[in-house]
């Protein structure tokens, strides 16, 4: 017989619950389904968040944490409300779950044979994750298996869809993976070994693909959240909406970012520093490594004055020149911390190298932590941080019976404890200052879009880093494939290259002591594309805040194309990448190039491909961002290194740029503006400004947003669309036709 189940699904559709997805629950029972499925319940009830998203509960939420718990702000209704309604996805009944006797909640997400599934966050193998096992667990990067830094747990379908888990346990996904006995729906069995006067079969496969997304995990509940979309930009713009928007950094974290060796002293950063001066490369941002506490792993949070003899005057005289403090640290508290005593009874059972693990959701336990940091670091105008350690592995991190007294399980403190830190500073030592911040955390997961912090890993394998660009904008993460060393000049200037195209620039020497300019034999091209970064900012800026506002990630993978159709056609056109590219599965996996902004392709050499790679066009003109001739137009190209960047240029693009590079972006506000103009037709930009710096932005709808027209001859028209803040570039002086 089957048991009868509780089924907490929520109340009806209301837009105040968007404001708190936590808060409104009522309870009705779950409906049972006999049929094929039988050991499953099917569910019925769905509450409508916005167009196109839908909610449901399992369970007993109670006890559990939902990552939107811990988003940086609210959902923005406004824009949600903006698309069009939708229908949902896939048939209701056909989303099934049960409680095993083994006291775990099983789901089933029904799909087709036909149709791809990609994301699960930052994935290094790659994005579609169709006829895989995935076991999302929060640890150090695995390739493959699931295990990573941010193992967010949301899929997209070529069909139109996507599923967030919105409960931070860890999940087993069987994706298209386990064929049940009663599916009437079956791939066809094939003998594999017919007698040779039978017919001979098709390909035997050894994983017949299943019709399902099938999820296990431990807990009392879990939340569903699905979103329908015409695109996968769609459909991640909602996650990210739904979850607050896209992190808006101040202008300064989009500089150059350089973090020094573990034990340099005061007088070794001033010199290094120096040399940045004298040799004109950028530099925004100075990261200090384990080195500047008293002591580190575990940490004190506190300045090693044998070092640092006077933090507060080394942080002004860097401020002076544009130059922002960053700090390293792992959460786990030293006996010699002066917090360490009021703390102790607010940590977990358990220590990571013999410090103990602070339960941040005692408010207690943040208000120690952020006085002591406002009072040590905040005050002197340090800028934020690096959160090291809060990945794995696991004989590192809290075991999984560890208790804390909040009450939290260590398996859910583990798959949020990034999050819950990032909710921290962000709100309580900088949002609460109106002080912007961006920093480096080494795991995150769902509803993190809002965090300014980047995921970093050790991994260090550049395809895998170029491809995490790709995979973390499926998923609400920013991702910095930093640069710490290198065999040659050209590997370093192609990893140079990729970093200097992602939301997070940096070269994190903390074990190299490398400096930008450390191969004399690429160290020109270097600085080219440093400052060619620099020159990108108005253009950069403004991606960011259409990552805010709109849930658009600034870079970003190529599926996420705009205008990109997803419809059931697409999946089944034969395989050809290079008449047809954009309508083949072959080229949604591609995620060893990206867009950068809204209209520049970026394709890095590595690797193996660090001569000679193959770039694949979109349909539309693209051309070269260095010369403006045109390239191709939905075609393969076969380009070669020639110690630039490769970069592409849609049809009509207007790239706003300062007219000159720059060392750092206190030297941006108020410089002067070029259009560059590609292509052939008359097209648009948008330049987004505010004060870089505080959340006056959020808080007085404080930003100025222009609209520039430029014909194919050079014709410019300019609109000033919101005039709510001073400028923050100075005047476009001039355009550039770049094809001519
Ligand atoms: C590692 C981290 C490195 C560096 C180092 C310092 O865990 O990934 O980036 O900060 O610690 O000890």
């Amino acid at each position: 017989m089957i048991k009868k189940l509780f089924l907490t699904a929520l109340c009806a559709s209301s837009f105040a619950s968007l404001n708190n997805l936590s808060a409104m629950q009522c309870e009705t029972k779950g409906e049972t389904t006999k049929g094929d499925l039988s050991d499953l319940q099917s569910v019925k009830k769905w509450e409508k968040l916005a167009p196109g998203i839908w909610k449901l509960t399992i369970g007993d939420m109670n006890d559990e944490i939902r990552y939107t718990d811990y988003a940086a702000s609210k959902p923005k209704t406004t824009q949600l409300n903006k698309y069009e309604a939708k229908d949902f996805p896939f048939s209701q009944d056909e989303f099934k779950f049960m409680f095993t006797k083994d006291k775990k909640i099983v789901v089933r997400i029904p799909t087709d044979k036909k149709e791809s599934l990609y994301g699960f966050g930052l994935q290094y193998d790659g994005i579609k994750k169709t006829k895989k096992v995935l076991q999302l667990n929060v640890d150090h990067w695995a390739r493959g298996g699931g295990k990573t830094h941010g193992p967010v747990p949301f899929y997209i379908s070529s069909r139109g869809y996507g599923v967030f888990f919105n409960t931070a346990r860890f999940m087993k996904f069987y994706v298209q993976v386990g064929n049940r006995k009663d599916d009437k729906n079956l791939p066809p069995r094939v003998d594999r070994n017919p007698p040779a006067d039978e017919p001979q079969p098709g390909r035997w496969d050894s994983q017949p693909i299943s019709n399902a997304v099938e999820m296990s995990m431990n807990g009392n509940g879990l939340e569903v959240i699905v979103f329908a979309g015409d695109s996968v930009l769609d459909i991640v713009a909602k996650y990210n909406l739904l979850n607050g928007g896209g992190a808006m950094p101040p202008l300064w974290g989009l500089g150059f970012w350089h973090r020094v060796p573990s034990k340099f002293n005061e007088k070794q950063v001033r010199d290094e520093i120096a040399v940045f001066e004298k040799e004109g490369y950028p530099l925004d941002v100075l990261g200090l490594e384990p080195g500047w506490q008293t002591k580190s792993y575990p940490c004190t949070f506190e300045w090693q004055k044998k070092r640092f003899p006077n933090p507060g005057k080394f942080s002004q005289d860097l401020l002076n020149k544009g130059i922002r403090l960053n700090l390293w640290l792992n959460p786990y508290i030293s006996p010699s911390s002066r917090i360490y005593e009021k703390m102790y009874p607010l940590s977990g059972s358990h220590m990571v190298w013999l410090g103990i693990v602070p339960d941040y959701n005692l408010p207690e336990a943040r208000k120690i932590l952020t006085d002591q940091h406002y009072e040590d670091h905040i005050k002197i105008g340090v800028s934020g941080y690096k959160v090291d350690e809060v990945d794995g592995y696991d004989k590192w991190l809290w075991p999984d019976h560890a208790t804390f007294p909040s009450g939290k399980s260590a398996e859910a403190m583990r798959q949020s404890y990034g999050l819950l830190l990032e909710n921290m500073y962000y709100n309580d030592l900088f949002k609460k200052r109106n002080v912007r911040t961006y920093g480096l955390i080494r795991a995150n997961n769902g509803a993190a879009s809002g965090y300014p912090f980047a995921i970093y890993s050790d991994s260090y394998n550049h395809k895998e880093y170029i491809t995490g660009i790709s995979a973390a904008s499926l998923s609400g993460l920013l991702w910095a494939p930093e640069v710490r060393s290198a065999y040659n000049g050209k590997e370093w200037l192609n990893r140079m290259q990729t970093a200097a195209f992602s939301d997070f620039t940096m070269l994190n020497a903390w074990a190299s002591g490398k400096k930008p300019w450390s191969y004399k034999d690429v160290a020109p091209q270097i600085k080219e594309v440093m400052q060619l970064r620099m020159s990108l900012l108005p253009y950069l800026y403004t991606a960011f805040s259409e990552y805010n506002r709109k849930g658009i990630p600034p870079v970003r993978a190529m599926v996420l194309e705009a205008g990109f159709d997803l419809k059931e056609k697409v999946i089944q056109t034969k395989l050809d990448g290079i008449k047809n590219p954009y309508e083949t599965d072959k080229v949604m996996q591609k995620t060893d190039q990206y867009m950068f902004g809204p209209s520049i392709l970026v394709a890095p050499f590595y690797g193996r491909c660090r001569d000679k790679r193959e770039v694949v066009l979109p349909k539309g003109k693209w051309y070269d961002f260095y010369t403006g001739k045109f390239i191709g137009n939905g075609n393969s190209i076969k380009i070669t290194n020639n110690g630039r960047t490769p970069l592409f240029v849609k049809n009509g693009a207007v790239i706003p740029m300062l007219t000159k590079p720059v060392v750092n972006t206190k030297e941006a506000y108020g410089h002067e503006l070029k259009l560059r103009h590609y292509g052939k037709k008359t097209g648009t930009a948008y330049l987004y400004e505010d004060d870089g710096l505080t959340f006056d932005y959020e808080s007085k709808d404080a930003h100025r947003l222009t609209k520039y027209t430029v014909s194919a001859d050079g014709q410019l028209t300019k609109e000033v669309v919101t005039n709510k803040a001073k400028p923050m570039f100075g005047n476009v002086i001039k355009v550039e036709v770049m094809t001519k």
